[in-house]
């Protein structure tokens, strides 16, 4: 797989944590699927050798643009930070799609997709190509939960919010939505989804808590973990998680690159 430059479309602020940005770069040709990757990488005052992850947030043709990637970012360190300074038509480097993201809930389950702050980023997409699919005429039945700390991490795209999908929000400090947890949100609702399965992005802890829930119900749960990257591609070993198998205790499991096996994983597979 080759690296590719790709043009800026557009890099905007939608909140004071999430930032928007459009390539020029086909990911539905490339494979899409909510929940792959791919890596960015930028020449400029503030170089750097490490590409970093992100996950293909939308992918769609615009009327002037043709085929655009969306991501989804925080800025949170070195490169996202320098990444609100790009700007429209400038280049960068591109690689991907890489690792396998979400699969299809199973036939008459309620996709609940689950997004702890930036862990907004893949599901757009999904619920675009739930539209496109299964839910076409269905849908409400799509429920979507945004998670965060307060309200500047509540973010979506707005052709999302006007999709007649379910959008639920909660903030730990109830500045948007409910106050509490998403996992007080799931919760609450939970008795009125048909066959829950659970898609989630986020923060360890919320993974975390998503998974105990998921096994003590005995329900579907997809993980997409954000361990730390290298490579990518599975050559560097530096995005290993613990595979879980009955009867092996945490600790003494074998390892899985999410590079390459994930970044998806169901919730039985890995300690999260
Ligand atoms: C498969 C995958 C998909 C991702 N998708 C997105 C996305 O769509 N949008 C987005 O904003 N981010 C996403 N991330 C995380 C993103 O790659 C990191 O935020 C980015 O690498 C940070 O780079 P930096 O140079 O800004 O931060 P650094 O300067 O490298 O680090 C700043 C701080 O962030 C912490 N950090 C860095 N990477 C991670 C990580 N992966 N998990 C937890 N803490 C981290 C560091 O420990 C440090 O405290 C994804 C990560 C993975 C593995
Ligand atoms: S990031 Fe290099 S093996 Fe996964």
């Amino acid at each position: 797989m080759e690296t590719v430059r790709a043009k800026v479309l557009y890099n905007q602020a939608e909140t004071s944590s999430v930032y928007r940005l459009g390539l020029a770069y086909d990911a539905e040709a490339r494979g899409a699927r909510p929940a792959r990757f791919l890596t960015l990488r930028f020449d400029g005052p503030t170089p750097h050798i490490v590409p970093r992850p992100f996950s293909v947030s939308d992918a769609f043709v615009h009327d002037d643009y043709g085929p655009v990637t969306e991501v989804l970012y925080k800025p949170l360190g070195r490169v996202t930070s320098a990444l609100t300074r790009v700007r429209a038509s400038d280049n960068l480097h591109v690689l991907g799609l890489l690792g396998n993201g979400f699969p299809e809930p199973a036939a008459g389950h309620t996709p609940i997709l689950c997004a702890g702050g930036i862990g907004n980023a893949p599901f757009a997409l999904q619920v675009r190509h739930l539209l496109a699919g299964p839910f076409a005429s269905a849908p409400s039945r799509v429920v979507l939960l945004l998670a965060g700390r307060s309200s500047s991490d509540i973010y979506i795209q707005p052709w999302v919010r006007e999709a007649g999908i379910t959008i639920l929000e909660t903030t730990d400090d109830g500045s948007r939505g409910a106050r509490g947890r998403i996992t007080d949100l799931i919760q609450t609702h939970w008795s009125n989804w048909t066959r829950p399965e659970l898609y989630a992005c986020g923060p360890a802890p919320m993974l975390h808590a998503l998974q105990s829930f998921a096994i003590a119900r005995g329900v579907r749960c997809h993980l997409s973990t954000e361990e730390r990257m290298a490579c990518g591609y599975g050559v560097c070993n530096a995005c290993v998680v613990e595979s879980r198998r009955e009867g092996v205790p945490e600790g003494h499991g074998d390892y899985l690159k999410s590079c390459v096996e994930g970044p998806v994983f169901e919730c039985r597979e890995i300690y999260a």
